[in-house]
């Protein structure tokens, strides 16, 4: 394909699309190779309209500026993917209950805050999935000092994951009786019950930067989420990741992401993308950018 596509805004150039996919590197860690050219120039067309600019170059200009700061975020969130289901990778929420609840509720019992933490969670789908685990299978944890810190880059799709509301379709993964439970009648859709709601935070988290987190947490979930990321820019996540996670904390991945090597040893498999800290175990830090 000649890498330029022509639309009512113009047309996007391959040194414009250039500029776009480098600023979505520097800022997300997004990868964007030339196929996505078609796709990326349908997903600016909005925030060109929205901003009034006529042509691609203009947008380029005025996103790459200094004045271009506030704009960068809506672009990250155009184009970021967002797609994901309730009890996704439903192997990961089974280790979850039978594995790892059990130790976290002795951990709470034994008077110890439980903390969780959904990286990329995207429209809310994964936290809420976590919590109803825990309200199904540990509702005394539930009762107790237990919190999900559920994250992501992309404000807009955060506002969609705090509202909770979502189609019949979209809930087609929650279990019959877990939906009577957990879903209430609002508008047109179905919305997550408040009670559930409050084991959750939601937070604007870009993974590149710091993370102002002091607490480790028991559980991380970030799953199809490093698969926009290159090779080095995800070696640099998993010591922050093992960091952030408490001795013998669990990890879980995307079907198809996986622990580099080298930082395999410093995790152990328990099961498909699913992972445990070694005890003890201090991972080498690394430097992070400044926002
Ligand atoms: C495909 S969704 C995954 C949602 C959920 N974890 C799941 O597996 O269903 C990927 C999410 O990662 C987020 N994301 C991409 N780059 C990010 C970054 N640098 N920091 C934090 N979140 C990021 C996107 O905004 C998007 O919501």
């Amino acid at each position: 394909m000649t890498a330029a596509a022509t639309t009512g805004g113009g047309t996007l150039t391959e040194a414009a699309f250039g500029k776009i996919s480098a600023l979505a590197k520097a800022e997300a860690g997004l990868v964007l190779p030339t196929t996505k050219l078609t796709m990326v120039q349908s997903r600016l067309r909005h925030r060109m309209s929205a901003l009034g600019l006529p042509t691609y170059n203009d947008y380029v200009e005025f996103v790459t500026s200094q004045k271009g700061a506030e704009e960068r975020r809506h672009m990250i969130s155009a184009l970021t993917t967002n797609v994901s289901h309730f009890f996704r990778e439903n192997h990961h929420f089974e280790i979850f209950r039978d594995r790892a609840l059990p130790l976290l509720m002795a951990k709470s019992r034994a008077g110890h805050p439980v903390r969780i933490w959904s990286a990329g969670c995207s429209s809310g789908q994964e936290p809420y999935s976590i919590a109803m685990t825990i309200q199904e299978a540990a509702p005394e944890l539930a009762a107790r000092d237990v919190l999900i810190l559920a994250s992501d880059i992309d404000p807009n799709i955060l506002d969609k994951a705090e509202a909770g509301i979502y189609s019949e379709q979209q809930i087609n993964g929650i279990p019959p009786e877990m939906r009577k439970k957990y879903l209430r009648p609002s508008g047109n859709g179905l919305q997550i019950d408040t009670g559930l709601k409050r084991m959750i935070r939601f937070r604007e988290l870009n993974l590149l930067r710091d993370w102002p987190m002091r607490n480790k947490f028991d559980a991380i979930f970030c799953r199809n989420v490093v698969i926009y990321f290159d090779a080095p820019t995800q070696d640099t996540l998993w010591p922050r990741f093992e960091n952030a996670l408490a001795p013998e904390g669990w990890f879980f991945l995307g079907h198809s992401e996986r622990v580099s090597d080298a930082a395999a040893t410093r995790f152990t498999s328990v099961g498909m993308t699913a992972y445990r800290t070694k005890p003890g175990a201090e991972a080498p830090t690394t430097k992070v950018k400044e926002a």
